[in-house]
């Protein structure tokens, strides 16, 4: 739409000021420059809808909106009521606007290809297929796992063609048999188990599906928690008739960032679009492998193989199980 503003750069569970990377591959620390801290939080409840055109604008929605949103949340910090399907089901109707361009998608079906040999390959969260697709396409054999109906439901939607073999259930306790040569989880999807022992879980998984010596390879950001604001309301889009803020709340004591994509519309309402993610550094994940048997057999920057150094803003890591 004419005069639309729209930011490209967010991502898939990422706090919208802790994006260091833009998809361009440049230095984590300093390329946004957006390392500011949020407000203190108003005590006053949420009020009138129109808020967004009270004075004070924005940074105003932002004190009352997250008050609102810190009162919802459960005793464990995981917000109320959000559970394996809450990202997929929320995220669906717009994963392929928002996101299909969100990495390189011919690099990571070239490498992940290579690495699968002759396969099967089973993708964790493959959501609408945007990857599985186009690896299907180059004639290993793909399976997709995950836990929300609506996307497999865009899923088969993409893939007229059916070469991609749909599972639904989760990435701990409901992987296919196998055995695959290779297993995959990207961009950040790891990240959406919630605790260190779904995620040592999803290690064990993956080991007992995999053939000996097969792959299993994870694409996530790298934290730098210092530079994450503890809360942050940012806009996403804005057109005449549809504005997508973003809210979200970050905690590195627990590792642990969630947020909301509020998507406006004139004549649709409000629709809300949950995430929560539990981070882990490349050491933690590194030690979650060597627990489940694997060993690091290479680390790279992004799937175009560029080397990985301390700056990396994001990493792929291949880990071998045993022979
Ligand atoms: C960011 S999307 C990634 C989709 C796809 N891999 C891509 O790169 O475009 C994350 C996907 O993981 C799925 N997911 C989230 N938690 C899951 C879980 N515990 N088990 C299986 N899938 C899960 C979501 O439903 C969603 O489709």
């Amino acid at each position: 739409m004419s005069g639309a503003v729209d930011r490209a750069d967010d991502q898939p569970f990422r706090p919208p000021q802790a994006r260091h990377d833009t998809g361009t591959g440049g230095s984590r620390r300093g390329a946004c420059g957006r390392s500011r801290r949020c407000p203190r939080f108003d005590p006053r409840p949420l009020a009138h809808p129109t808020i967004l055109s009270e004075s004070g604008g924005l940074r105003e929605a932002h004190r009352r909106i997250v008050l609102a949103y810190s009162g919802e949340r459960a005793q464990d910090g995981v917000m109320r009521g959000y559970d394996d399907a809450s990202y997929g089901d929320g995220f669906a109707d717009v994963y392929d606007d928002w996101y299909h361009g969100i990495s390189d998608i011919g690099a990571t079906t070239n490498t992940l290809a290579d690495l699968a040999g002759d396969g099967p390959v089973l993708e964790l969260g493959v959501g609408t297929g945007r990857l599985a697709i186009p690896l299907a396409a180059t004639g290993v054999e793909v399976h997709g796992l995950d836990s929300s109906q609506a996307m497999l439901d865009r899923l088969a939607a993409n893939d007229s063609d059916c070469i991609v073999h749909p599972h639904l259930g989760s990435m701990i306790g409901d992987l296919p048999a196998g055995p695959f040569s290779l297993v995959f989880v990207a961009y950040n999807t790891f990240f959406n188990l919630l605790t260190e022992a779904d995620q040592q879980g999803c290690f064990a998984a993956v080991a007992a599906c995999l053939a000996p010596d097969g792959l299993f390879v994870i694409e996530a950001f790298v934290p730098d928690p210092a530079h994450d604001p503890a809360s942050a309301l940012t806009v996403r889009s804005l057109t005449v008739d549809r504005v997508v803020l973003s809210a979200s709340t970050s905690d590195p004591t627990t590792q642990r960032a969630e947020g909301q994509y509020i998507d406006i519309t004139e004549g649709g309402g409000v629709k809300l679009r949950p995430w929560s993610i539990r981070w882990a550094t490349v050491t933690q994940l590194d030690e979650m492998a060597a627990a489940a048997g694997f060993a690091l057999a290479k680390r790279w920057e992004s799937f175009d193989r560029s080397p990985f150094s301390p700056d990396s803003p994001r990493h792929v890591s291949v880990y071998r199980a045993p022979a």
